[in-house]
C-alpha cells in the first residue's frame, strides 16, 4: 500500500503533480493513477467479470452512436444545468458508488465528496465505503446519496438506512445486479482482500466479521448481500424512508416498470461497470427502451463506459436524465486526491459543454427534444 501512504515529501510527488497538470483527458488520469495505486487495488478497480466482454462493450457501444449535429444554431449562450430530485445541479453528471476509495488515496471518500460538492454534482456513496457516512456528509454541502445492498440481516439494513436518513443522505440507490458477487479473476489470482488498515466502516456489526477475510468481496462480506432479494424488498426499503429510492443495475424495460411499481422514484441503467454478469448488454444498447418504459414515472440514470462529454450528450439524447461515472472518479482520486477528482469532473463537464455547442444544442431540454434526430445507431 506504498502509494496510499506516500506523503507530501514523496520523491514521486513532483512528477505526479506535473503529470496531473499536464493531463487533458480521463485516459491521461487513468495512466497516472495506474502508477500511483497499489497494483492489486488497481486490478480490483479495473476488473470486469469473467472474460470482461461487457466491460469492453460498455465503452465501445457509446462510440457506435453517431451524433447528427445541427449547423447554424446560435450556441453562444447555453446551459448544462438540470434538476434531480428537486435540486439544481451544474450538469447531468453523478459520481457512481465505488467501494473502498481509500485504496486509491488516503483521503478516500471525503476527497471525492469535497470535489463533487465544489462542482455542484451529486455523489452516491458506496455502502462499502472506507469512511463513516456521517464523516462524508460533514465534508460536503452538495447532494449526497447512498448506495445500499439489502443485507441478509434486514434489521441491520433498516437501521443503516435510518442512520443515513438522519445524517442527511438525500436519496438511496439499491443495487439490483448483485444477488451474488461477480467473479473477477484478477482478484482471485492476486488473492485480493480488504487490506488490514482499511475498514468497511458502515457495515460493521458488533462481534461480526470485519471484511478482511476471504478473497475479493467474498468471505466476510457475504452477509451484506442476499441472493433471495425480490421486488418486495424494494417495497420494504421504500417503507423505511421518505427519501427517493433508485433501483440501480437494470437493463430491461419490464424491470424498469417493476421498479416504479415497487415505489422507486428513479432507475439506474447499469451493469455494475461490467463487474457482475459478463455477457450483459452494453448500457448504451438498452438505454432507449428502458427510458421509454420509465417515461413520466421518474428519473433515469445511466452508467458504464462514459468517458467523454460526447458520451454524456449521447446518453441524454437517448433518454437519460443524467449519467454516472465509476472508474474515472477513481482515476482522478488515485492521480491526485481531491484535486484529481476535481480535474476528472471538470474535464467531463467542459467536454459536455463543448459537445453541446458543436452539436448545435443549448440546453438539456433541447437535447431531449431532438432525441433520435440527434443520436442514431450507425
Ligand atoms: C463499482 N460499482 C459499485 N456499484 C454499487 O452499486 N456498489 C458498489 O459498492 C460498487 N463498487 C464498485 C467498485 C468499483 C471498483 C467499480 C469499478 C465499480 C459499480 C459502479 O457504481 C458503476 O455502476 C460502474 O463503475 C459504472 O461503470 P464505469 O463508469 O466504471 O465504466
Ligand atoms: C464491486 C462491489 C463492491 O463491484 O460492488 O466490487
Amino acid at each position: 500500500m506504498e502509494s496510499r501512504k506516500s506523503d507530501a515529501c514523496s520523491p514521486h510527488t513532483d512528477s505526479a503533480e506535473h503529470a496531473l497538470r499536464a493531463a487533458v483527458s480521463l485516459a491521461d488520469l487513468a495512466r497516472i493513477a495506474a502508477t500511483r495505486i497499489e497494483p492489486t487495488a488497481w486490478d480490483y478497480y479495473r476488473s470486469g467479470a469473467w472474460d470482461e466482454t461487457t466491460l469492453a462493450r460498455n465503452e465501445v457501444a457509446w462510440r457506435e452512436l453517431e451524433i447528427h449535429y445541427r449547423g447554424m444554431v446560435d450556441v453562444s449562450k447555453r446551459s448544462m444545468r438540470t434538476t434531480l430530485f428537486g435540486r439544481e445541479i451544474a450538469c447531468p453528471l453523478i459520481v457512481a458508488p465505488t467501494a473502498m476509495q481509500k485504496l486509491a488515496h488516503r483521503d478516500g471518500e471525503c476527497a471525492t465528496a469535497r470535489a463533487a460538492s465544489a462542482a455542484n454534482l451529486p455523489m452516491c456513496l458506496s455502502s462499502l465505503a472506507t469512511t463513516a457516512l456521517e464523516e462524508v456528509r460533514a465534508a460536503t454541502a452538495g447532494p449526497l446519496w447512498m448506495q445500499v445492498y439489502i443485507s441478509q440481516d434486514r434489521g441491520f439494513t433498516r437501521d443503516l438506512v435510518a442512520r443515513a436518513d438522519a445524517a442527511g443522505i438525500e436519496a438511496f440507490a439499491v443495487t439490483a445486479d448483485t444477488p451474488v458477487w461477480g467473479v473477477r479473476e484478477r482478484d482471485m489470482r492476486n488473492g485480493f482482500r480488504v487490506p488490514d488498515d482499511l475498514r468497511i466502516v458502515n457495515l460493521e456489526r458488533p462481534g461480526g466479521p470485519t471484511g478482511h477475510s476471504g478473497v475479493g468481496m467474498g468471505g466476510a462480506l457475504s452477509w451484506t448481500i442476499d441472493p433471495s432479494l425480490t421486488w418486495r424488498d424494494v417495497e420494504l426499503l421504500a417503507s423505511w424512508t421518505t427519501r427517493p429510492i433508485l433501483v440501480k443495475g437494470l437493463c430491461r424495460p419490464d424491470d424498469v416498470r417493476a421498479a416504479f411499481d415497487a415505489g422507486a422514484k428513479g432507475v439506474w441503467i447499469s451493469n455494475h461497470g461490467g463487474r457482475q454478469l459478463d455477457g450483459a448488454p452494453a448500457t448504451a444498447s438498452v438505454l432507449a427502451p428502458c427510458a421509454e418504459a420509465a417515461h413520466g414515472r421518474g428519473a433515469v440514470i445511466v452508467d458504464g463506459g462514459i468517458r467523454r462529454g460526447i458520451d454524456m450528450l449521447r446518453a441524454i439524447a437517448l433518454g437519460a436524465d443524467a449519467v454516472a461515472i465509476g472508474r474515472p472518479v477513481l482515476w482522478g482520486l488515485g492521480a491526485g486526491g481531491e484535486t484529481g477528482v476535481t480535474r476528472a469532473l471538470a474535464m467531463l463537464s467542459q467536454e459536455f459543454d463543448l459537445a453541446m455547442a458543436l452539436a448545435g444544442v443549448r440546453s438539456i431540454s433541447e437535447i431531449r427534444a431532438l432525441a433520435d434526430g440527434l443520436v442514431r445507431v450507425r
